[in-house]
């Protein structure tokens, strides 16, 4: 993971770098480092922090001395614990080469023997700081930036970007990327590089992606782009109008709290977004001749949706198999599309753990779409998945929040997720979106292939806009009970069990990740049948049993059952239901109470309050809501 973040140029670095470096935290926050040429000195001038970089930023605010040429990296650890030797810059023995890395070296430990053996002296644990070494090593030998850096990528394997600024020659940066993104931006003033294009997006005229397999090398006046065997790319610019949106907390305290909030919002947007061109005038006008009218319409968009998804319409006629992959939360809102797919368009759907799939013997089929789930489009394990795909010519779809995203380069299509930026390290309204999207999908497929008709259509789009009113209905429900004594009550405990089926089996996997990631609290999911066959013994008064219902009527009367086991061995019980499961509510010690919505819609409907629940808990426990401790926001190591 980590965030990096360089400048090269005519202005002073220093506010540049952090700045960027500010913005790329989501990317990984246990420590900071920024390193650049002094001026004054005409050396390099550094310092590394564990913590935030305004932690680092306040101590730089009194130092100073500046240059016109730095780096700077927010780390996620990998190899070696989160303290200020582990952070970067790595430096080479003479302290004249600076390092900073992100991604995995592959293979590091032999690497790094060979250097110790031949005199060089390690001062982290970090795999990173192989790569200072062996470059600097290279450079003493050939002399020549390039030539070094041909070499050290022939031998290094795994995935990196690199940059690296050299003492003696302070108009340099050098760049370096295989695996893990970079973005290169300019400005009449100088270059920026970086993870992200938003740590400079309103700060450059111009940016590019660096290519796979590609090395820069920038001065203060120009790139020059080379590949891994030397010879010159062109960089592909493209006009930078992404200002960047300072996202605040509104006054909210946290921003999941906010985010929480944002789900109606979310929601209405996505369906007004994908919803079919034409006005429901021209139905009430003339119903037959309206509903004619605007069919026609619908098809054009109905083709457009396709392109935007890089799909011919002969594709998705043809449709035969659904395969979705993803990690995390993404994967949720998968296993939830699942039901989707397969009960609305009737089309098998198989959902694969991005960090599993790409280890198992690939099985090419015919007439099979891959959709990519990611928030991010960062996530190393999913676009690993994504590649690997791609390299069977198999159609690859991206589902995601960001669309500058690697994910979004390199797949045959998108849909944006239009969820807006999250900020919070814990999904919540991106969850939403993604179920929200997949509904819209599965109905449009369906429509596609004649299996609903636009009134069904018409009426899915209406049955998103009524959950998204249930889930924030339920949040102001349950509100006052939860602020006023319940999250108390079950911050208290230990340790939890989550039990869903069918399709509220994946929010029972989401909510005990959501409540462990953020909380600390040991939770774990099972499929409620299972209970039976093994957990049940873990059941006991002081390990509260959380039971996601469904409106499956068959379902429905399956989990009471399970219900009526975990009371039966004397379980504290709370229940996420529907009105009207009056046994079911009757059996719980708490039951949070929904409406009746769109059975496949159920999960969404408990979404916010099962998240404002997990929030209210986690906030008595005083953790860092936001920024939960070992986590990142975008998970780009596989
Ligand atoms: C949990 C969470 C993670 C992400 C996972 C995938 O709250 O946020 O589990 O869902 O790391 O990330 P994306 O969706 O960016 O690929």
């Amino acid at each position: 993971m980590c965030g990096i973040v360089g400048y090269i140029g005519k202005s002073h670095c220093k506010d540049l770098v952090l700045g960027g470096m500010q913005r790329l935290e989501y990317r990984g926050y246990d420590s900071a480092g920024f390193v650049f040429v002094n001026e004054k000195a005409a050396c390099l001038s550094y310092l590394k922090r564990t913590g935030t970089v305004a932690n680092l930023a306040k101590e730089l605010s009194v130092f100073d001395e500046d240059g016109f040429s730095g780096i700077g990296h927010t780390r996620w650890a990998t190899h070696g614990v989160v303290n200020e030797a582990n952070a970067h810059p790595h430096f080479n023995c003479k302290g004249n080469i600076a390092l900073v890395h992100n991604g995995i070296i592959e293979e590091h430990e032999s690497l790094r023997n060979e250097l110790i053996a031949q005199g060089h002296k390690f001062l982290s644990k970090t795999d990173s700081e192989v790569l200072v070494h062996y470059f600097s090593s290279l450079f003493d030998i050939y002399k020549s930036v390039k030539k070094a850096t041909i070499e050290l990528v022939k031998k290094i394997k795994g995935a990196y970007s690199i940059v690296v600024l050299i003492e003696e020659l302070p108009d340099q940066l050098l760049v370096i990327r295989h695996n893990s993104p970079l973005v290169l931006g300019r400005q009449k003033k100088g270059f920026f590089v970086a993870s992200d294009v938003i740590a400079f997006s309103d700060k450059v005229d111009e940016f590019a992606f660096m290519p796979e397999d590609s090395i820069a090398v920038i001065n203060k006046n120009s790139i020059q782009l080379l590949d891994f065997s030397g010879k010159s790319l062109l960089p592909v610019w493209q006009e930078s109008n992404l200002a960047f949106v300072d996202v605040s907390k509104d006054g909210f305290e946290h921003f999941m709290l906010k985010e929480i909030y944002e789900q109606k919002k979310v929601i209405d947007k996505i369906v007004n977004f994908y919803r079919l061109v034409g006005t429901d005038s021209k139905l009430s006008a003339s119903d037959d001749l309206g509903n004619a009218l605007k069919y026609q319409l619908d098809i054009e968009y109905q083709d457009r949706i396709w392109q935007q998804l890089g799909l011919s319409l002969k594709t998705v006629k043809n449709l035969k198999k659904i395969n979705l992959i993803a990690a995390g939360t993404s994967w949720h809102a998968c296993k939830i599309g699942q039901f989707f797919f397969e009960s609305i368009s009737n089309i098998q759907t198989s959902v694969y753990l991005a960090s599993e799939f790409c280890y198992m013997p690939f099985f090419k089929e015919k007439d099979s779409i891959f959709i990519f789930l990611s928030q991010s489009g960062e996530t190393a394990d999913t676009l690993q998945a994504l590649r690997l795909v791609k390299s069977h010519n198999v159609p690859t779809v991206v589902i995601t929040n960001v669309p500058s995203s690697t994910m979004v380069q390199e797949s045959s299509g998108f849909l944006p997720m239009q969820a807006g930026p999250e900020i919070s390290v814990a999904s919540t309204k991106a969850f939403s979106a993604q179920q929200s999207i997949l509904f819209i999908l599965a109905n449009r497929i369906a429509l596609e292939l004649e299996k609903i008709t636009l009134q069904e259509m018409k009426s899915a789009e209406e049955d998103l806009f009524m959950v998204s009113q249930v889930l924030e209905m339920a949040i102001e429900n349950y509100k006052w009970e939860i602020s006023n004594g319940l999250a108390e009550k079950y911050s208290a405990y230990d340790k939890y069990i989550f039990l869903g089926r069918h399709i509220s089996y994946p929010m029972a996997m989401e909510a005990a990740l959501k409540l462990k990631e953020i909380s600390y609290i040991f939770a774990q999911s099972y499929p409620a049948g299972e209970l039976k066959h093994g957990p049940i013994a873990l059941i006991d008064e002081t390990t509260p049993v959380v039971l996601f219902s469904a409106l499956d009527e068959i379902i429905y009367k399956k989990l009471l059952s399970n219900a009526q086991e975990v009371k039966a061995r004397s379980g504290h019980l709370v229940v996420f239901a529907f009105e009207g499961q009056n046994e079911l509510i009757g059996l719980a010690d708490y039951a949070f109470v929904l409406p009746k919505v769109n059975p496949l819609l159920a999960p969404l409907a408990c979404t916010g309050v099962m998240q404002f629940f997990v929030y209210e808990i986690t906030k008595r426990l005083g953790r860092p809501i936001d920024k939960p401790r070992n986590l990142a926001k975008s998970v780009t190591v596989e």
